[in-house]
């Protein structure tokens, strides 16, 4: 049984998700519930619009980690060795107008590099030219895509025969390229790579080889904390790093000096701490890196977990990395969110670079999902070494936490 409908609103601006109330295991708690390419019936010389998440970053207009154009590219090759013609939806960023600077010409070009073909970019809906390689500019230039305009919609719906959605990453967004046009088209399905994550995260949850072992990381504790409960009611260890574990180690009564440490986040931190069925299963850092200031040219040393004013944690230390990586060694799965430092600096990315070499020793299946967690394993040129790199970030977040995602819940038989 699915739970209510999604909301059809977009939440963008009010920095919100987009998604749905939270449940027991919002949607598709099977794969099968989804709808398939191979629902899609004959598409051979039928034009199928193909949704995306192609949101990279970019510098200088060139594509900077190109993790998930790559990850598209099955798809590609399966749609059109049936023999459709594509035509590409995808956004990028969140422009207010036709912001130059997002548009998709640097995606297409890097698209059109690894395909070895030309993808051409159709400036509009008003010009689609034939061809069995389109991409649309950034949809989100288009009025009425974030608030999921049923008019947009069905002008979408009416440019192609079919539509598959393989943006996992963007299925927590109602949004009219997402949701909306799936209500004006006859056929629609799921695409191979939004299956997988959907079939991963719920094997993840449902019935993961154990132990079952969450890494969580990341600046704040308070935007994680439904994904920290439900690990914490369904993982058999919980190992907490990062940005986010000051306000736990606040909460427990230590000084966190200068450290990231919100009210709001100590907390929701005491609330989880004092749950008598977390106990045990929650793994805080029992030493750190400290620095006198957020720089790499500050002056660093390894503390414990008392942290005096004037410094503040910007990794953990080697004690809580060789205790972590013992906990991820001995998992049968391991989830891996947010980096455990502030890694981007090399004083503080021993921690990081510790958990990513954790995670791609371990035999166990492993799943690495969010932006930084992932630029975090590329950096370290580990990214090859895990079972699973779950291009959702936000998406994968709130399906974890039980959320309905609107994008998934579209596509359900
Ligand atoms: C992402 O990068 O997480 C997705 O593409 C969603 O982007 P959004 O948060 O701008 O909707």
């Amino acid at each position: 049984m699915f739970l209510d409908p999604p909301s059809r609103t977009d939440n963008l601006s009010e920095g919100g998700s987009g998604s749905g109330s939270p449940g027991t295991l919002g949607m598709p708690t099977r794969t099968s519930g989804l709808r398939t390419i191979d629902d899609l019936g004959t598409i051979a010389g039928r034009r199928v619009l193909v949704r995306f998440d192609l949101n990279v970053p970019l510098a200088d207009g060139c594509v900077v980690d190109d993790t998930r154009i790559r990850l598209a590219l099955p798809t590609i090759e399966a749609l059109r060795e049936r023999g459709a013609d594509l035509l590409i939806l995808a956004h990028l960023g969140r422009p207010k107008d036709r912001e130059p600077s997002l548009t998709l010409r640097p995606v297409a070009d890097h698209l059109s590099e690894l395909l070895g073909e030309e993808v051409i970019l159709a400036a509009d809906m008003t010009d689609i030219p034939d061809g069995e390689l389109v991409m649309l500019e950034n949809i989100r230039y288009e009025r009425g895509e974030t608030a999921n305009d049923p008019r947009l919609a069905l002008r979408l719906a009416a440019l192609g025969d079919a539509y598959v959605n393989d943006a996992f990453g963007a299925a927590h967004r109602a949004h009219a390229s997402t949701e909306g046009i799936v209500h004006h088209i006859r056929r629609s399905a799921a695409g191979p790579l939004f299956e997988r994550e959907v079939e991963t995260l719920t094997s993840i949850l449902g019935d993961p080889a154990r132990p079952l072992v969450a890494v969580l990381g990341g600046a704040k504790v308070t935007d994680k904390i439904g994904v920290i409960e439900r690990f914490l009611e369904v993982a058999d260890a919980v190992l907490i790093g990062g940005g986010m574990s000051y306000p736990f180690l606040a909460a427990q009564g230590h000084p966190v000096g200068d450290s990231l440490c919100d009210p709001a986040g100590i907390e929701v931190a005491r609330r989880v701490l004092e749950h008598p069925a977390h106990v045990g299963r929650l793994h805080l850092p029992t030493d750190l890196i400290l620095a006198d200031r957020f720089s790499a040219e500050a002056d660093v040393r390894i503390a414990g977990i008392d942290i005096e004013d004037g410094w503040m944690g910007l990794d953990i230390g080697p004690q809580t990395r060789e205790e972590f990586a013992h906990v991820i060694a001995a998992a049968g799965t391991v989830f891996w969110n947010g980096p455990v430092g502030a890694f981007e600096m090399e004083p503080f990315a021993g921690g990081t670079r510790a958990m990513a070499a954790a995670v791609a020793d371990t035999e166990a299946i492993t799943v690495v999902g969010g932006g930084d967690s992932i630029a975090a394993l590329t950096q370290f040129g580990l990214h090859e070494q895990v079972t699973h790199l779950c291009t959702g970030g936000g998406a994968a977040l709130e399906f974890i936490e039980g959320r309905t995602l609107p994008g998934c819940f579209a596509l359900a038989h």
